[in-house]
């Protein structure tokens, strides 16, 4: 638990927020104003919530309300009920994720504060598959390497990532064990420029698993293929990023044609 138990007694919990004269069911409405407040960054992951019978108190709500606007925050992996020692805060941390600039996983958490951490799940080497040597621009039968790691932000998991990369630039996997973007740079291999598709998607349930959050759950699948200054393609990743954890964000600009030049203004007028 990183920060003391926030009491019933503060102002953080509002308890005009839930009330009778409203229509939606009293613990609907106790899991929205929590829900508000844990993505809202006022009570953070690993915070203990109060008990039940306080929170019960405070909102003027039977804990059997309490409880099932608990056990709904719960299913939605927003909660985690701990046997004997209360219900916790297991959400991620947000990240807004800028789309026009290339960076590494490892780059964009230090920015934001936070420490960057795999988990590994395959880090081997083989022969490309036909749909890999086709897109990476390999021969049949040329090797690549494959790592496989859920990637985490301050411990906790934000995306599951696959990345091939030819083996010509990294014959060794089992070198990488912080950033692939470090290891690839100092040996010359430059991350220039990428190609990123994403699309949404719901977690199965070895991915729900994997990234400790509930199957079906929206998620990002992102396919990244990276290119060297030479314009060789350097890797192919397919992710997948909890939905809960990102906003991407991309910066629109007014397509040149679209401007209205000086003419069409005086002939408007
Ligand atoms: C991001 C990209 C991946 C890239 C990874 C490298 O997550 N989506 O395509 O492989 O960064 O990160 P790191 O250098 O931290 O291993």
């Amino acid at each position: 638990m990183r920060n003391p138990a926030p009491n019933a007694a503060e102002p953080l919990f509002n308890n005009q927020a839930v009330s009778s004269a409203r229509a939606l069911p009293l613990y609907m409405q106790l899991a929205q104003h929590l829900r508000q407040l844990i993505m809202g960054g006022a009570i953070n992951d690993q915070d203990a919530l109060p008990a039940e019978r306080e929170l019960a108190e405070r909102f003027s709500v039977s804990r059997v309300t309490v409880r099932k606007a608990l056990q709904s925050l719960t299913d939605e992996g927003l909660l985690q009920q701990r046997q004997g020692a209360g219900t916790f805060v297991s959400a991620p941390p947000r990240v807004e994720q800028p789309l026009s600039v290339l960076t590494s996983f490892t780059e964009d958490m230090q920015s934001r504060g936070l420490t960057a951490g795999s988990v590994w799940l395959d880090r081997t080497t083989g022969t490309a598959t036909s749909d890999e040597a086709l897109i990476l621009g390999l021969s049949l039968g040329e090797r690549v390497s494959r790592l496989r790691r859920i990637r985490l932000a301050n411990g906790v998991p934000m995306a599951i990532e696959n990345s091939v990369v030819p083996s010509r630039f990294l014959p060794d996997p089992g070198a990488i064990t912080g950033s692939l973007y470090d290891v690839l740079r100092t040996r010359g291999h430059i991350p220039h420029r990428a190609l990123q598709r994403l699309s949404a998607t719901s977690l199965s349930e070895d991915h729900a698993k994997l990234l400790d959050t509930q199957p079906g759950s929206p998620a990002l699948h992102i396919e990244r293929r990276t290119f060297l200054p030479t314009g060789g393609m350097l890797e192919l990743v397919r992710s997948h990023y909890r939905g809960d954890a990102y906003d991407f964000v991309v910066e629109l600009q007014l397509s040149a044609p679209s401007i209205p030049s000086r003419h069409d203004s005086e002939a408007g007028s």
